[in-house]
């Protein structure tokens, strides 16, 4: 069995290569009952994108309620795009919905409604690289392209005993190349969904399962009992931490203001409450009212809800929350005031989870 080489990286592939047959069979008794294995390319495409960045026992709802009103993607590129928002709400990083609802347009203007079938045609899609188009590939169309997530790097660099960092690109093109070469080139699809439910749930933290393993026999990481340094990874960048205040302002009538954010940048055209950055020193209370004060309100209560942290990709919020009722509704400035149903209409971001709650509370009195 070849070492892959790259440069200076060298895997011995064997361990992989001695475990195919295992890995199958482990599969058929074992594979965990998804919903969309084997619900044709639209519903292996939906999952994936549903599913970047999230549990799958978080995205099985999701993918469920996204089939029943959009079942293949002539109706997902017909459906207004602040629906697909609403139904994706929860889930998070919604410019991967922007992107499902883009790529369902071009699969109607360009492919006839259907998920293409090469690697050219969907690394063209919105929200779709390598790992995305090798799953498609291989779940719908049983083509022989590796789906290397990090769950299949953890598995391999644990059962290879790689000792370079996984996040290293060098690392990453042998970790592939590998993958290529030791899939069931006829069921391209299970071998790569096995390791998927190896690395969920066998292949875990520093105590896996072994004796449940298919690879065990020949894993190296086993041998070594070296988990907690396997898989290596490149330290983690320090996420700076904004500062914010978040004020749920209510009137007379039990409406709630609300805005849409900038269609450009982080959470782009999603809704939240009055809100914004604190500058060195400053306290939430005096941010809310001096907002306040530019809106024409020049005395109002405001009572604390207390601190919110979400953490997005780049950036953290530490965000503290408060309520205001008002009398009569001040000017509105790029907002409006919502009553509950329709503010149940309009999508929040998750980062806003906690205001909405407060929001619900304060709109039900
Ligand atoms: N995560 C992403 N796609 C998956 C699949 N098809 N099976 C299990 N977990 C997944």
């Amino acid at each position: 069995m070849s070492e892959k080489n790259n440069a200076s990286i060298q895997i011995d592939a064997a361990p992989m290569a001695q475990s195919t047959g295992a890995l199958l069979a482990w599969y058929d008794a074992h594979r965990r009952d998804l919903p969309w294995r084997g619900a044709g390319a639209y519903g292996v495409w939906l999952s994936e994108m549903l599913l970047q960045q999230t549990r799958v026992e978080a995205g099985r709802g999701y993918y469920l309620r996204f089939m029943q009103a959009y079942p293949n993607a002539n109706a997902l590129a017909a459906a207004p795009l602040d629906d697909v928002l609403k139904l994706w709400e929860g889930l998070g990083y919604y410019r991967r919905a922007r992107s499902l609802h883009k790529a369902a347009c071009v699969m109607r203007d360009r492919f006839g409604g259907q998920v293409p079938d090469t690697y050219e045609a969907l690394m063209q899609l919105p929200g779709i690289g390598d790992y995305t188009a090798g799953a498609i590939l291989s779940m719908a169309y049983n083509k022989p392209y590796p789906a290397m997530d990090g769950n299949a790097l953890r598995v391999v660099a644990r059962v290879c005993g790689v000792q370079q960092s996984i996040d290293a690109p060098a690392v990453r093109a042998c970790v592939r190349a590998l993958l290529c070469e030791c899939m069931d080139k006829a069921r391209p699809g299970d071998y790569n969904q096995a390791i998927m439910d190896i690395g969920a749930g066998v292949c875990v933290g520093n105590a896996p399962a072994c004796d449940a393993c298919p690879f065990a026999p020949h894993c190296r990481t086993r041998a070594s009992g070296d988990f907690a340094c396997i898989p290596k990874r490149a330290p983690k960048k320090s996420t700076p931490t904004l500062a914010r205040w978040v004020l749920v302002l209510c009137n007379a009538k039990g409406e709630v203001w609300v805005r849409r954010r900038p269609e450009q940048g982080l959470l782009a055209g999603l809704w939240e409450f009055a809100s914004g950055d604190l500058a060195a020193g400053e306290t939430p209370q005096r941010a809310a009212r001096a907002w306040l004060q530019a809106q024409g309100v020049a005395d109002a209560k405001l009572f604390d809800y207390g601190d919110h942290k979400h953490v997005f990709t780049h950036v953290k919020w530490q965000m503290h929350i408060m309520g205001a009722r008002i009398a009569d509704g001040p000017a509105l400035v790029q907002g409006q005031w919502v009553d509950a149903s329709a503010r149940a209409r309009l999508t929040f971001p998750t980062a806003y989870k906690k205001a909405c709650a407060l929001a619900e509370e304060m709109q039900n009195i």
